[in-house]
């Protein structure tokens, strides 16, 4: 049983590309829909801030908090991670000679953001090589600490990578970077909807997630999340009407006016807010398809073939199960031109999949989503096979 069915996504390619912008449920998909009808339906109701906006936005926040587990005064919508983390990134203040923490495999958007504040304030950046395989979390913790020093400001960390798909055990590193007065900024956009996140345990300072990817929310859907400590220190990434607001006591819901932090991050600008206030839709479709242990069989199905393709290639993955996301794995292959192979699989396979560049190898990152069926592997098996000359 697959559930392809169920999604709005062209039957004729072998989609095993999930992670890089997500794909959405007809269900959701129809919701999405239904809010931005009734946004223009009544377009100044809608919007305006004490009406329907604010509860509206603050319903959300309230919903998602309880699937992150975290407290929803501290959660705030924005349009994706990579502007959550510059907001957060870009309201630190840098002294000259500061250090940035950062693994060797973060998203190349958000190394282009740090190298931007390097350039602006003459910090530095330690690009810490993670041990590999991964298989140990003493040694992935070991990687870091080794590097703390008193210049140490940032730890900067994927909570699941982009070119290695590796599910990063960061908890008790966030713990020991807390007691060395360092700040911990996490960047999850690949994890809610596909590892169980708590973020309240988790503990770190800062994290900014998407819901639009593994959570299956239409394209926009996404918040960042700051601990009390800081999030009104925060600045906003675009000043507009909900910056210093003073009208508190206008607002009886508990909505806009309340807060420095969700004023700032809610309300800036005339916005089209109807994947935000799609995620409840996203967050029942995942939670009902988790009851029928399809997410456990598919995530056990991606393992097994990924282990099974390792030992064509001779290329072992990259880690431990454990440190593997359920549904994606890059599976390290024969080097080659990525562009040219990514588009040859799709052009001649109709397979749509990332062939990643990262140091001197060659990953396909494979995404095994729920509406995904062996078949595709299958497929993937055999183009590869013959490509590579297997
Ligand atoms: C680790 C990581 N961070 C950030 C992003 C950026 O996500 P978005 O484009 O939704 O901001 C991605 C996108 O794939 C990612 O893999």
């Amino acid at each position: 049983m697959t559930l392809i069915n169920q999604f709005l996504l062209n039957k004729k390619v072998t989609f095993l590309n999930h992670g890089s912008f997500g794909a959405c449920p007809i269900k959701i998909f129809n919701e999405y829909q239904l809010w931005q009808k009734k946004l223009e339906n009544q377009p100044v109701k809608f919007l305006d801030q004490y009406r329907d906006f604010g509860p509206n936005m603050t319903n959300v926040r309230k919903i998602l908090s309880k699937k992150i587990n975290c407290n929803s005064n501290n959660l705030a919508p924005v349009v994706n991670a990579t502007t959550g983390l510059n907001a957060i990134i870009k309201s630190i203040q840098f002294n000259k000679g500061d250090e940035v923490l950062i693994s060797n495999h973060e998203y190349g958007a958000l190394e282009k953001t740090w190298q931007f504040i390097k350039t602006k304030y003459k910090i530095k950046i330690n690009v810490v090589k993670v041990t590999l395989p991964l298989n140990s979390e003493d040694q992935f913790i070991h990687d870091f600490t080794k590097k703390f020093n008193n210049k140490t400001k940032i730890l900067f960390l994927s909570h699941i990578t982009s070119p290695t798909a590796l599910l990063f055990p960061i908890k008790k590193l966030i713990r020991l970077a807390r007691q060395k007065k360092i700040i911990t900024i996490i960047d999850g956009a690949h994890a809610p909807g596909h590892i169980d996140l708590n973020l309240n345990t988790l503990n770190a300072d800062f994290y900014s997630g998407n819901c639009h990817k593994w959570m299956m929310s239409p394209k926009g859907a996404a918040f960042m999340w700051s601990s009390s400590k800081y999030k009104n220190h925060l600045d906003p990434l675009i000043v507009s009407h909900g910056w210093n607001k003073k009208n508190k006591s206008i607002n009886q819901k508990g909505a806009l006016g309340n807060s420095r932090f969700i004023d700032m991050f809610e309300y800036n600008g005339t916005k089209d807010p109807a994947a935000w206030l799609s995620v409840p839709a996203s967050i029942r479709y995942i939670n009902d398809l988790k009851n029928k242990k399809l997410f456990k069989s598919q995530s056990n199905v991606l393992y097994d073939y990924a282990l099974k393709l390792s030992k064509i290639f001779k290329m072992p993955l990259l880690a431990d199960r454990k440190f593997l996301p359920p549904l994606m794995i890059s599976l390290p292959i024969p080097k080659v031109n990525e562009l040219e192979f990514q588009r040859k699989l799709y052009k001649n396979y109709n397979i749509e999949i990332p062939i990643i560049p990262w140091e001197d190898k060659s990953f396909a990152r494979i995404s095994y989503q729920l509406y995904n069926s062996k078949r595709d592997l299958e497929k993937l098996e055999n183009a590869l096979k013959k490509l590579l000359r297997f």
